[in-house]
């Protein structure tokens, strides 16, 4: 088991990557707190002996506070935090609202904020040499028309992960992200059954096809394991081959 011992966070975990890479991590032999935005997600199942379900919105620093304090009482340890919660947004820089601003970056980038934030505080006080992970997207370094917002916010955690990675060597905690391509989840699946769209992101994949949320799990699984215990600050590209063009 790739995980024994070890407690995580993964927010976002009721549906699509954050799930995939949950369940993974129980079945590897974690303690896992599975948070998300609702009260208590009717379709979630979860294995009560190893894993928890804690409600929390990441743009709220007071929420993630709350889930991070509950994970410890708990399981009175954390050595993985997956920031994983996000939305998906459109509008070009033409078009986007104050509105559709606010919100993609409260959620997306000031949520990953408070997670590395907030978790790197407890693992350094502990003495845990902990692994944080981010959930960027290959949109964090390159662009697509119509999506300002979410590309700023994906962009802002590439660096904010950078810059995180050498505040925190010193401590032994490590911090990489993963920049998924296109996945089909509940975020993507709109987009990605539409016809037209749907060609252009194959067409844009060397790979030829849409990934499912268990090739990102299956990367966070590395990064959360001490497999990759010389790794940190790297942003890990799955994305069958998009950002190689
Ligand atoms: N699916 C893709 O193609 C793709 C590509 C690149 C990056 N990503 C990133 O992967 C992550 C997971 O996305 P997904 O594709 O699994 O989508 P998803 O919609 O299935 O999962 C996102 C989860 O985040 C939760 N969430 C939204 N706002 C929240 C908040 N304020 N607080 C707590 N939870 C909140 C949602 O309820 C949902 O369960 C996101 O950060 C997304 O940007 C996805």
């Amino acid at each position: 088991m790739r995980l024994e011992n070890k407690v995580a966070i993964i927010t976002g975990a009721a549906s699509g990557i954050g799930k995939a890479a949950a369940d993974l991590f129980v079945a590897e032999g974690a303690r896992v707190v599975y948070s998300d935005i609702y009260d208590a997600p009717n379709d979630l199942t979860i294995d009560a002996e190893k894993a928890i379900y804690v409600k929390c919105d990441v743009s709220k620093r007071a929420e993630v506070a709350a889930l991070i304090q509950k994970t410890l009482e708990k399981f009175s340890a954390l050595d993985i935090m997956v920031n994983n919660a996000g939305v998906g947004t459109v509008g070009s820089i033409l078009e986007a609202s104050d509105e559709v601003w606010d919100k993609t970056i409260g959620v997306n980038l000031s949520g990953t904020f408070y997670g590395v934030q907030l978790a790197a505080q407890v693992m350094k006080e502990k003495g845990i040499k902990g692994s944080i992970i981010n959930l960027s997207s290959i949109l964090g370094t390159v662009g697509l028309p119509g999506t300002v917002a979410y590309c700023a916010s994906k962009g802002g955690i590439v660096q904010l992960t950078h810059a995180a990675a050498l505040d925190l060597a010193a401590h032994g905690i490590r911090i990489n992200a993963i920049a998924p391509g296109f996945i089909m989840t509940n975020m993507t699946k709109g987009m990605l059954n539409n016809d037209s769209f749907s060609k252009l992101v194959k067409g844009n994949t060397p790979l030829g096809y849409v990934g499912v949320p268990d090739d990102i799990a299956y990367a966070a699984l590395y990064l959360a394991s001490d497999e990759s215990k010389y790794v940190t600050g790297t942003i890990l590209h799955v994305d069958g081959g998009w950002t190689a063009r």
